[in-house]
Protein backbone atom coordinates (compact mmCIF):
# COMPACT_ATOMS: atom_id res chain seq x y z
CA UNK A 1 0.00 0.00 0.00
CA UNK A 2 2.85 2.52 1.09
CA UNK A 3 5.40 1.11 -1.65
CA UNK A 4 6.48 3.86 -2.80
CA UNK A 5 6.83 5.60 0.55
CA UNK A 6 9.71 5.00 3.54
CA UNK A 7 8.53 3.88 7.10
CA UNK A 8 9.55 7.02 8.26
CA UNK A 9 7.06 9.40 6.38
CA UNK A 10 4.14 7.15 7.45
CA UNK A 11 5.42 7.57 11.25
CA UNK A 12 6.16 11.18 10.78
CA UNK A 13 2.79 11.53 8.70
CA UNK A 14 0.59 9.76 11.96
CA UNK A 15 2.55 12.39 14.57
CA UNK A 16 1.52 14.91 12.41
CA UNK A 17 -2.02 13.80 12.38
CA UNK A 18 -2.40 13.62 15.97
CA UNK A 19 -0.98 16.80 16.37
CA UNK A 20 -3.49 18.38 13.32
CA UNK A 21 -6.70 17.39 15.45
CA UNK A 22 -5.06 19.52 18.82
CA UNK A 23 -4.10 22.63 15.98
CA UNK A 24 -7.13 22.50 13.99
CA UNK A 25 -9.58 23.92 16.31
CA UNK A 26 -7.60 26.88 16.82
CA UNK A 27 -6.17 26.72 12.86
CA UNK A 28 -8.52 29.68 12.17
CA UNK A 29 -7.26 31.88 14.97
CA UNK A 30 -3.70 31.39 14.52
CA UNK A 31 -3.45 30.95 10.92
CA UNK A 32 -1.65 34.23 10.03
CA UNK A 33 0.49 33.53 12.96
CA UNK A 34 2.66 30.27 11.36
CA UNK A 35 3.91 32.92 8.82
CA UNK A 36 5.35 35.52 11.52
CA UNK A 37 8.73 36.29 10.52
CA UNK A 38 8.91 34.79 7.59
CA UNK A 39 10.17 36.01 4.24
CA UNK A 40 11.23 39.08 5.63
CA UNK A 41 13.19 40.04 2.96
CA UNK A 42 12.54 38.27 -0.96
CA UNK A 43 12.72 34.62 -0.65
CA UNK A 44 15.69 33.46 -2.69
CA UNK A 45 16.73 30.39 -4.48
CA UNK A 46 16.70 27.65 -7.16
CA UNK A 47 13.95 25.85 -8.73
CA UNK A 48 13.25 23.04 -11.28
CA UNK A 49 10.83 25.17 -13.51
CA UNK A 50 12.64 26.43 -16.50
CA UNK A 51 15.81 24.68 -16.85
CA UNK A 52 15.53 21.60 -16.25
CA UNK A 53 11.15 21.03 -16.17
CA UNK A 54 10.27 17.70 -16.15
CA UNK A 55 13.95 16.01 -16.54
CA UNK A 56 14.96 15.69 -13.32
CA UNK A 57 15.19 13.02 -10.60
CA UNK A 58 16.81 12.24 -7.10
CA UNK A 59 20.36 12.38 -8.48
CA UNK A 60 19.79 15.80 -10.38
CA UNK A 61 18.34 17.90 -7.19
CA UNK A 62 21.61 16.10 -5.25
CA UNK A 63 23.50 17.41 -8.26
CA UNK A 64 21.50 20.71 -8.10
CA UNK A 65 22.23 21.27 -3.94
CA UNK A 66 25.90 20.53 -3.98
CA UNK A 67 26.07 23.23 -6.70
CA UNK A 68 23.60 25.50 -4.39
CA UNK A 69 26.18 25.11 -1.91
CA UNK A 70 29.42 24.77 -3.26
CA UNK A 71 29.03 27.59 -6.12
CA UNK A 72 28.61 30.13 -2.82
CA UNK A 73 25.14 30.72 -4.03
CA UNK A 74 23.62 29.33 -0.62
CA UNK A 75 25.86 31.64 1.36
CA UNK A 76 24.66 34.73 -0.50
CA UNK A 77 20.83 33.71 0.25
CA UNK A 78 19.83 31.20 -2.65
CA UNK A 79 18.83 28.63 0.05
CA UNK A 80 15.78 27.24 -1.34
CA UNK A 81 15.39 24.26 -3.40
CA UNK A 82 12.20 24.11 -4.73
CA UNK A 83 10.72 21.21 -6.69
CA UNK A 84 8.19 22.45 -9.36
CA UNK A 85 5.45 20.03 -11.33
CA UNK A 86 6.07 16.65 -12.52
CA UNK A 87 7.02 15.00 -9.40
CA UNK A 88 4.40 12.91 -8.62
CA UNK A 89 2.62 10.33 -10.80
CA UNK A 90 -1.09 10.23 -8.67
CA UNK A 91 -2.23 9.31 -5.34
CA UNK A 92 -2.34 6.09 -3.60
CA UNK A 93 -4.60 4.00 -1.48
CA UNK A 94 -4.95 6.71 0.91
CA UNK A 95 -5.07 9.12 -1.05
CA UNK A 96 -1.51 10.83 -0.85
CA UNK A 97 0.93 12.01 -3.83
CA UNK A 98 2.96 9.42 -4.49
CA UNK A 99 6.30 10.87 -5.84
CA UNK A 100 7.34 8.94 -9.41
CA UNK A 101 9.39 5.69 -8.38
CA UNK A 102 11.52 5.96 -11.05
CA UNK A 103 13.26 8.65 -10.14
CA UNK A 104 12.20 9.29 -6.65
CA UNK A 105 12.79 5.16 -5.78
CA UNK A 106 13.19 6.31 -1.52
CA UNK A 107 9.87 9.45 -1.78
CA UNK A 108 10.57 12.98 -1.83
CA UNK A 109 11.43 12.71 2.26
CA UNK A 110 14.39 11.09 1.46
CA UNK A 111 15.28 14.10 -1.38
CA UNK A 112 14.09 16.68 1.29
CA UNK A 113 16.51 14.85 3.92
CA UNK A 114 19.74 15.34 1.79
CA UNK A 115 18.67 18.65 1.03
CA UNK A 116 18.66 19.74 4.41
CA UNK A 117 21.66 18.16 5.10
CA UNK A 118 23.69 20.29 2.46
CA UNK A 119 21.96 23.33 5.00
CA UNK A 120 18.62 24.10 2.50
CA UNK A 121 15.59 24.15 2.46
CA UNK A 122 13.33 22.30 0.29
CA UNK A 123 10.09 23.63 -1.25
CA UNK A 124 7.49 21.28 -2.93
CA UNK A 125 4.81 22.20 -5.95
CA UNK A 126 0.95 21.21 -6.13
CA UNK A 127 -2.01 23.03 -7.36
CA UNK A 128 -4.79 24.79 -5.39
CA UNK A 129 -6.79 23.25 -8.34
CA UNK A 130 -7.16 19.00 -9.04
CA UNK A 131 -4.06 19.34 -11.49
CA UNK A 132 0.02 20.37 -12.04
CA UNK A 133 -0.13 22.61 -15.37
CA UNK A 134 2.44 19.90 -17.23
CA UNK A 135 0.82 17.18 -19.59
CA UNK A 136 2.05 13.85 -19.55
CA UNK A 137 3.75 13.49 -22.77
CA UNK A 138 4.97 10.57 -22.63
CA UNK A 139 1.29 8.74 -22.10
CA UNK A 140 -2.28 10.41 -22.26
CA UNK A 141 -1.17 14.16 -22.97
CA UNK A 142 -3.67 15.09 -19.49
CA UNK A 143 -2.39 17.13 -17.40
CA UNK A 144 -0.81 15.30 -14.22
CA UNK A 145 -2.76 15.03 -11.43
CA UNK A 146 -1.16 16.77 -9.31
CA UNK A 147 -3.96 19.07 -7.47
CA UNK A 148 -4.48 19.49 -3.80
CA UNK A 149 -8.21 20.64 -4.61
CA UNK A 150 -10.23 18.96 -1.56
CA UNK A 151 -7.01 17.06 -0.13
CA UNK A 152 -5.58 20.29 1.35
CA UNK A 153 -5.31 18.88 4.74
CA UNK A 154 -4.10 15.90 3.75
CA UNK A 155 -1.60 17.08 1.32
CA UNK A 156 -0.55 19.38 4.10
CA UNK A 157 0.46 16.64 6.41
CA UNK A 158 2.08 15.04 3.67
CA UNK A 159 4.16 18.22 2.82
CA UNK A 160 4.95 18.55 6.38
CA UNK A 161 6.09 14.68 6.61
CA UNK A 162 8.14 14.81 4.00
CA UNK A 163 10.23 17.94 5.40
CA UNK A 164 8.90 20.67 2.90
CA UNK A 165 9.82 24.12 3.81
CA UNK A 166 7.98 25.76 0.89
CA UNK A 167 4.49 25.23 -0.98
CA UNK A 168 4.68 26.67 -4.44
CA UNK A 169 0.36 26.19 -5.51
CA UNK A 170 -0.20 26.47 -8.97
CA UNK A 171 -4.07 27.24 -10.45
CA UNK A 172 -3.98 24.57 -13.08
CA UNK A 173 -7.86 22.82 -12.92
CA UNK A 174 -9.54 24.65 -11.34
CA UNK A 175 -13.12 25.30 -11.60
CA UNK A 176 -14.37 28.20 -13.83
CA UNK A 177 -16.15 29.38 -10.61
CA UNK A 178 -13.58 28.50 -8.24
CA UNK A 179 -12.65 31.43 -6.02
CA UNK A 180 -8.59 31.66 -6.11
CA UNK A 181 -8.15 33.87 -2.83
CA UNK A 182 -10.53 31.53 -0.44
CA UNK A 183 -8.34 28.24 -2.26
CA UNK A 184 -5.71 29.65 -1.08
CA UNK A 185 -6.70 30.36 2.18
CA UNK A 186 -7.66 26.80 2.30
CA UNK A 187 -4.38 25.56 1.82
CA UNK A 188 -2.79 28.50 4.14
CA UNK A 189 -4.96 27.38 6.95
CA UNK A 190 -4.35 23.43 6.11
CA UNK A 191 -0.24 24.49 6.64
CA UNK A 192 -0.78 26.19 9.80
CA UNK A 193 -2.46 23.11 11.30
CA UNK A 194 0.29 21.03 10.53
CA UNK A 195 2.45 22.98 12.88
CA UNK A 196 5.33 23.71 10.78
CA UNK A 197 6.01 26.95 8.90
CA UNK A 198 5.80 25.65 5.55
CA UNK A 199 5.69 29.29 3.02
CA UNK A 200 3.07 29.61 0.19
CA UNK A 201 4.33 30.81 -3.09
CA UNK A 202 0.90 31.33 -4.46
CA UNK A 203 0.85 31.06 -8.47
CA UNK A 204 -2.77 32.14 -9.49
CA UNK A 205 -1.06 33.81 -12.47
CA UNK A 206 -1.88 37.67 -10.99
CA UNK A 207 -5.90 36.50 -11.90
CA UNK A 208 -7.71 37.58 -8.88
CA UNK A 209 -5.25 40.32 -7.84
CA UNK A 210 -3.05 38.72 -5.43
CA UNK A 211 -1.12 41.91 -4.54
CA UNK A 212 -4.31 43.12 -2.94
CA UNK A 213 -4.78 40.14 -0.47
CA UNK A 214 -1.82 38.02 -0.63
CA UNK A 215 -0.07 39.33 2.65
CA UNK A 216 -1.27 37.24 5.65
CA UNK A 217 -2.08 34.12 2.86
CA UNK A 218 1.23 33.30 1.32
CA UNK A 219 4.68 34.88 1.60
CA UNK A 220 5.11 35.99 -2.42
CA UNK A 221 2.12 35.94 -5.46
CA UNK A 222 2.78 35.81 -8.81
CA UNK A 223 1.90 38.64 -10.51
CA UNK A 224 1.43 37.54 -14.02
CA UNK A 225 1.60 34.56 -16.47
CA UNK A 226 4.70 32.84 -16.78
CA UNK A 227 7.62 34.75 -17.93
CA UNK A 228 8.74 33.37 -20.98
CA UNK A 229 12.49 33.25 -22.06
CA UNK A 230 12.63 36.01 -24.77
CA UNK A 231 13.24 39.38 -24.05
CA UNK A 232 10.17 41.22 -25.36
CA UNK A 233 7.27 38.68 -26.59
CA UNK A 234 3.78 37.18 -25.82
CA UNK A 235 1.89 34.23 -26.27
CA UNK A 236 -1.72 33.45 -27.38
CA UNK A 237 -1.73 32.08 -23.41
CA UNK A 238 -0.69 34.94 -21.99
CA UNK A 239 3.34 34.13 -21.13
CA UNK A 240 4.88 37.76 -21.31
CA UNK A 241 8.45 38.27 -22.37
CA UNK A 242 11.29 39.88 -19.41
CA UNK A 243 10.24 43.51 -20.11
CA UNK A 244 6.55 42.64 -19.87
CA UNK A 245 7.35 41.25 -16.63
CA UNK A 246 9.04 44.61 -15.86
CA UNK A 247 6.05 46.46 -16.62
CA UNK A 248 3.74 44.41 -14.50
CA UNK A 249 6.45 44.66 -11.40
CA UNK A 250 6.21 48.88 -11.89
CA UNK A 251 2.23 48.27 -11.59
CA UNK A 252 1.84 46.64 -8.41
CA UNK A 253 5.68 46.94 -6.69
CA UNK A 254 4.03 49.15 -3.91
CA UNK A 255 2.23 46.55 -2.91
CA UNK A 256 5.24 44.17 -1.83
CA UNK A 257 6.81 44.24 1.67
CA UNK A 258 7.92 41.71 4.71
CA UNK A 259 6.30 38.90 4.87
CA UNK A 260 4.77 39.47 0.81
CA UNK A 261 6.37 39.90 -2.22
CA UNK A 262 4.97 40.48 -5.69
CA UNK A 263 6.57 37.84 -8.10
CA UNK A 264 7.16 38.32 -11.56
CA UNK A 265 8.24 34.75 -12.16
CA UNK A 266 11.94 32.91 -11.97
CA UNK A 267 14.62 34.57 -13.37
CA UNK A 268 15.75 34.05 -17.01
CA UNK A 269 19.48 34.62 -16.22
CA UNK A 270 21.66 31.76 -17.32
CA UNK A 271 18.90 29.99 -19.39
CA UNK A 272 21.11 31.35 -22.67
CA UNK A 273 18.63 33.62 -24.35
CA UNK A 274 19.40 37.27 -23.29
CA UNK A 275 22.64 38.93 -23.26
CA UNK A 276 24.52 39.57 -20.79
CA UNK A 277 23.25 43.17 -21.17
CA UNK A 278 19.92 41.93 -20.69
CA UNK A 279 20.75 39.32 -17.84
CA UNK A 280 21.62 42.22 -16.01
CA UNK A 281 18.97 44.23 -16.72
CA UNK A 282 16.41 41.34 -15.25
CA UNK A 283 18.39 41.22 -11.86
CA UNK A 284 18.81 44.56 -11.28
CA UNK A 285 15.23 45.37 -11.88
CA UNK A 286 14.24 42.16 -9.43
CA UNK A 287 16.39 44.01 -7.14
CA UNK A 288 14.86 47.56 -7.44
CA UNK A 289 11.10 46.03 -7.25
CA UNK A 290 12.35 43.64 -4.41
CA UNK A 291 11.47 40.66 -6.46
CA UNK A 292 11.95 37.24 -5.09
CA UNK A 293 15.41 35.65 -6.84
CA UNK A 294 14.76 32.03 -7.76
CA UNK A 295 17.39 30.71 -10.12
CA UNK A 296 15.64 28.79 -13.18
CA UNK A 297 18.98 27.84 -14.78
CA UNK A 298 20.18 24.32 -14.97
CA UNK A 299 23.56 24.89 -12.38
CA UNK A 300 25.44 21.98 -13.94
CA UNK A 301 25.71 24.62 -17.38
CA UNK A 302 25.18 27.92 -16.88
CA UNK A 303 27.76 29.94 -18.18
CA UNK A 304 30.19 31.63 -15.38
CA UNK A 305 29.14 35.11 -16.62
CA UNK A 306 25.79 34.43 -16.07
CA UNK A 307 26.52 32.91 -12.39
CA UNK A 308 28.53 35.87 -11.93
CA UNK A 309 25.44 38.74 -12.51
CA UNK A 310 22.85 35.90 -10.06
CA UNK A 311 26.36 36.52 -7.41
CA UNK A 312 26.63 40.03 -7.34
CA UNK A 313 26.53 40.77 -4.01
CA UNK A 314 25.56 44.76 -3.59
CA UNK A 315 22.48 43.52 -6.17
CA UNK A 316 21.66 41.35 -4.01
CA UNK A 317 22.52 43.54 -1.01
CA UNK A 318 19.27 45.90 -2.86
CA UNK A 319 17.06 43.12 -3.35
CA UNK A 320 17.72 42.34 0.25
CA UNK A 321 17.50 45.37 2.21
CA UNK A 322 16.34 44.96 5.72
CA UNK A 323 13.47 47.67 4.98
CA UNK A 324 12.11 46.38 2.96
CA UNK A 325 10.65 48.66 0.68
CA UNK A 326 10.11 48.22 -2.92
CA UNK A 327 11.61 50.44 -5.24
CA UNK A 328 9.35 52.36 -8.08
CA UNK A 329 9.46 53.21 -11.71
CA UNK A 330 9.94 57.04 -11.82
CA UNK A 331 9.39 57.75 -15.24
CA UNK A 332 9.12 55.25 -18.71
CA UNK A 333 9.97 57.40 -21.73
CA UNK A 334 10.48 56.02 -25.06
CA UNK A 335 12.58 53.10 -23.84
CA UNK A 336 14.68 55.82 -21.32
CA UNK A 337 13.28 54.11 -17.83
CA UNK A 338 14.64 55.42 -14.29
CA UNK A 339 13.68 53.34 -11.02
CA UNK A 340 14.72 54.14 -7.25
CA UNK A 341 14.49 52.41 -4.28
CA UNK A 342 14.87 53.57 -0.45
CA UNK A 343 17.07 51.49 1.76
CA UNK A 344 17.49 51.08 4.77
CA UNK A 345 20.15 53.34 5.58
CA UNK A 346 19.46 56.25 3.62
CA UNK A 347 21.25 55.39 0.38
CA UNK A 348 19.58 55.60 -2.67
CA UNK A 349 20.00 52.69 -5.58
CA UNK A 350 19.08 54.32 -8.57
CA UNK A 351 19.03 52.34 -11.80
CA UNK A 352 18.87 53.98 -15.42
CA UNK A 353 17.67 51.44 -17.80
CA UNK A 354 18.05 51.48 -21.57
CA UNK A 355 14.82 49.33 -23.07
CA UNK A 356 16.16 50.72 -26.81
CA UNK A 357 17.99 48.53 -29.41
CA UNK A 358 20.67 51.55 -29.31
CA UNK A 359 23.05 52.15 -26.88
CA UNK A 360 21.78 55.66 -25.44
CA UNK A 361 22.75 58.18 -23.37
CA UNK A 362 20.60 58.53 -19.84
CA UNK A 363 20.58 60.94 -17.77
CA UNK A 364 18.93 61.09 -14.17
CA UNK A 365 18.33 64.70 -12.51
CA UNK A 366 18.18 64.83 -8.68
CA UNK A 367 14.98 66.60 -9.16
CA UNK A 368 13.61 63.26 -10.10
CA UNK A 369 14.60 61.76 -6.87
CA UNK A 370 12.95 64.79 -5.02
CA UNK A 371 16.24 66.35 -3.99
CA UNK A 372 17.34 69.98 -4.52
CA UNK A 373 19.67 70.45 -7.43
CA UNK A 374 22.43 71.49 -5.71
CA UNK A 375 22.62 68.61 -3.44
CA UNK A 376 26.12 66.94 -3.58
CA UNK A 377 25.41 62.95 -4.44
CA UNK A 378 27.96 60.63 -4.62
CA UNK A 379 28.44 56.88 -4.85
CA UNK A 380 28.83 53.93 -6.84
CA UNK A 381 27.96 52.55 -10.34
CA UNK A 382 27.67 48.59 -9.47
CA UNK A 383 27.74 46.73 -12.70
CA UNK A 384 31.15 48.46 -13.61
CA UNK A 385 32.48 49.06 -9.82
CA UNK A 386 33.19 52.72 -11.31
CA UNK A 387 33.48 55.28 -7.89
CA UNK A 388 31.19 58.41 -8.37
CA UNK A 389 32.98 61.52 -6.46
CA UNK A 390 29.94 63.85 -5.02
CA UNK A 391 28.50 66.07 -8.00
CA UNK A 392 25.29 68.27 -8.19
CA UNK A 393 22.80 68.32 -10.78
CA UNK A 394 22.89 64.47 -11.60
CA UNK A 395 24.16 62.06 -13.41
CA UNK A 396 24.71 61.38 -16.81
CA UNK A 397 25.89 57.55 -18.70
CA UNK A 398 26.13 56.26 -22.13
CA UNK A 399 23.76 52.96 -21.53
CA UNK A 400 24.03 49.94 -24.06
CA UNK A 401 20.79 48.27 -25.89
CA UNK A 402 18.74 46.58 -22.95
CA UNK A 403 21.67 47.70 -20.47
CA UNK A 404 21.08 49.29 -17.27
CA UNK A 405 23.44 51.11 -15.02
CA UNK A 406 22.61 50.59 -11.20
CA UNK A 407 23.89 53.30 -8.64
CA UNK A 408 24.20 53.57 -4.99
CA UNK A 409 24.16 56.50 -4.21
CA UNK A 410 24.68 58.19 -0.80
CA UNK A 411 22.68 61.49 -0.09
CA UNK A 412 23.88 63.77 2.27
CA UNK A 413 22.39 63.65 5.88
CA UNK A 414 20.60 66.99 5.94
CA UNK A 415 18.79 66.26 2.60
CA UNK A 416 15.37 64.45 2.22
CA UNK A 417 15.33 61.21 0.75
CA UNK A 418 13.16 60.32 -1.82
CA UNK A 419 9.62 60.18 -1.86
CA UNK A 420 7.58 58.14 -3.71
CA UNK A 421 5.01 59.77 -6.23
CA UNK A 422 2.87 56.64 -5.78
C1 LIG B 1 2.47 26.94 -14.58
C2 LIG B 1 3.21 27.86 -13.62
C3 LIG B 1 4.70 27.72 -13.84
C4 LIG B 1 5.13 26.28 -13.64
C5 LIG B 1 4.34 25.38 -14.58
C6 LIG B 1 4.59 23.92 -14.31
O1 LIG B 1 2.62 27.32 -15.89
O2 LIG B 1 2.81 29.20 -13.81
O3 LIG B 1 5.40 28.55 -12.96
O4 LIG B 1 4.92 25.91 -12.31
O5 LIG B 1 2.94 25.60 -14.42
O6 LIG B 1 3.82 23.11 -15.11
Amino acid sequence: MFNHTSMADIMQTTRLLFRSCLLSLLAMAVAPVWAAGQAMTPPMGWSTWYGVRCNYDAGVLHTMADRLRDSGLAKLGYNYLNVDDCWATGRDADGRLVADPKRFPGGMSAVAEQVHARGLKFGIYSSAGTTGCQRDLQQSGQRLPIGSRGYERLDALHFAAMGADLLKLDWCGHYPTQDSRSSFETMRDALAATGRPIMLSICEWGTGKPWLWGKGVGQMWRIAMDTINCWSCTTDWGGIGIVQTFDRLAEVAKYGGPGGWNDPDNLMVGNGVLSLDEERAQMSVYAMAAAPLIIAADLRTIRPESLAILMQREVIGINQDPLGKPGFRVRSDDGDELWVRTLHDGRLAVLMFNRSASARKLRVHWSELALPSTTLIGGKEIWSGELIKPVADGLTRMVQPHGVALFLLTVPQDSKTVRPPI
